[in-house]
């Protein structure tokens, strides 16, 4: 098996993110180091922290030894993610004790929404707890911790976007950007504890997020990602719960914005602007997404398409509200309307009471569609989910470990095919930085999502290059400036 391909998602899980200097005239400013896990919507979450906390004053720092505060921003997803951070929180801990015993460490994200008072009270790892909807109230809780009292806000919003708030933006390479346009998720499937630690879907002010482009092209951006955990149910129509949109008179209704009428109206903003999305969901997804992406140059042909599982009976008790077949109708039409469009996915092993024949199902699944890429995991029992309740974790840990290899070794197999089709093509790439592994090198991606190397010469970070694709592995394409 390639552990290279031990995915995305998994490294995402290990420590990534780096807490970057902000260049501020404050100097006698509190320093706050800023670390986070998990998903892109953590990622972006923590840019609306440093941004909260700039504007009181504080500064980032690199060196967690000389920060007055040190924040975590955490992952629930699965029982990895969070034992990561633990360990991370004993490091602290340490650190704080012998060297900084002023220092505060606060826990941000779905770890603090899942755990609550635990993380402080019985395991005492932490002085400030909070949860994703709560980040404005940080200057009170960081002042309530400083005086020595319990400082915990894990109150959900129904309303709460951070809408208006100009993300600072971490650690980035200046040239790709997260725009977050929805919060939460009520799709409620069975596996998974983000319904429980992000709240209710609901949809962010189009206007805050086309400007928020807007300032991003302005700085300098190329490309931004349209963020949510189920972007298709985006939906604007004034603010409220989605719920009350059917009570709407038809002559309100007609004033609403769905996904595909955002995307548009960012698309728009200006041809030099790649656009991006994640996550899409096979469900909520309309042909009226595909369509405005195919009539959007700059609208990047790469959807990533969670599926799960290839058996119908897994994905009903998965209650993911789509049939093996229906999906498979999906990827039809996206190939029809986008026939160069890349497809990932999300694919889970080993789910409760999966059988042998239920796991071929999902490589079946797979030798159809032929994904361009996927994020593939063993199913992690989340405490207090609906799976959780309902059934026993009966796959054993040998069983799920050997059928998540078989999944991620059919991927590799299909990456490696999808990535040779691309041989002799040319591509537009926008290049984000150096390669990692040589520093006369440079990457970047195709619409299509996918890594291309090039020689550096004298290119740099945001230029947009042509280049004709000579080599590949299933991880990354090499390609040569036209
Ligand atoms: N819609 C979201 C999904 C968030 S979770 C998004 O924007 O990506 C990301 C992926 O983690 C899911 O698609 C699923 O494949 C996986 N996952 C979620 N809960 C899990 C669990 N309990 N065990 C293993 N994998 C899980
Ligand atoms: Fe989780 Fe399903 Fe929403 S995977 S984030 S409940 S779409």
């Amino acid at each position: 098996m390639n552990l290279e391909y031990l995915i995305e998602k998994e490294i995402d899980e290990k420590k990534q993110g780096e807490a970057l200097s902000i260049k501020n005239n404050l100097s006698t400013s509190k320093k706050m180091y800023l670390e986070s896990y998990g998903c892109q919507m953590n990622f972006s979450d923590s840019e609306i922290v440093a941004s909260i906390l700039t504007s009181e004053g504080f500064t980032t720092t690199k060196n967690i030894e000389e920060a007055d505060l040190v924040l975590v921003n955490t992952c629930s997803i699965r029982e990895k993610a969070e034992q990561t951070v633990r360990n991370r929180l004993k490091e602290y801990n340490a650190i704080k004790k012998k060297q900084n015993p002023k220092m505060i460490v606060g826990v941000l994200g779905c770890m603090a929404e899942r755990l609550k008072e635990k993380l402080l009270e019985e395991e005492k790892l932490v002085d400030i707890v909070v949860g994703p909807d709560a980040y404005r109230d940080l200057p009170d809780l960081i002042k309530q911790a400083d005086d020595g009292r319990k400082a915990v806000n894990v109150i959900l919003s129904k309303e709460e976007t951070y809408a208006e708030i100009n993300p600072v933006r971490l650690g980035g390479n200046g040239v790709t950007a997260f725009v977050s346009i929805t919060r939460g998720c009520d799709n409620m499937c069975t596996f998974c504890v983000v319904p429980f630690t992000r709240g209710r879907e609901r949809s962010r002010n189009p206007e805050s997020i086309v400007n928020e482009c807007k300032e991003l092209l302005a700085d300098g951006y190329k490309e931004v990602t349209l963020l949510g955990q189920n972007v298709d149910s985006y939906l604007w129509f004034g603010g409220g719960a989605k719920k009350e949109f059917n009570n709407l008179s038809n002559q309100e209704k007609s004033l609403s914005l769905n996904f595909a009428q955002l995307m548009e109206l960012v698309a728009k903003i200006s041809p030099k602007l790649r656009v991006r999305f994640s996550t899409s969901n096979p469900q909520d997804m309309t042909d009226d997404v595909l369509l405005v992406m195919a009539k959007y140059d700059n609208i990047c042909n790469y959807i990533h398409l969670p599926v799960q599982s290839g058996n119908n009976r897994i994905l009903e008790i998965m209650k993911r509200g789509y049939t093996k077949e229906e999906y498979l109708h999906r990827i039809a039409k996206i190939r029809d309307i986008l026939p160069d469009c890349a497809i990932s996915m999300d694919m889970i092993s080993g789910f409760c009471t999966e059988t042998a024949e239920e796991h071929k199902e999902t490589l079946n699944l797979m030798d159809k569609v032929k994904f361009d890429f996927g994020y593939i995991f063993k199913y992690s029992e989340r405490p207090n989910t609906p799976a959780q309740r309902k059934w026993k974790d009966d796959i054993p840990e040998e069983t799920k470990q050997k059928r998540l290899a078989e999944v991620i070794d059919l991927q590799i197999k299909h990456s490696l095919i999808k990535n040779k089709e691309t041989i002799g093509n040319e591509y537009e790439i926008l290049i984000e930085g150096e390669s990692k592994k040589d520093k006369n090198k440079l990457f970047g991606r195709t619409k299509q999502n996918k890594v291309v190397i090039v020689d550096k010469k004298s290119y740099k970070s945001g230029d947009f290059l042509h280049v004709i694709i000579e080599d590949c592995t299933s991880a990354t394409l090499i390609g040569k400036v036209k």
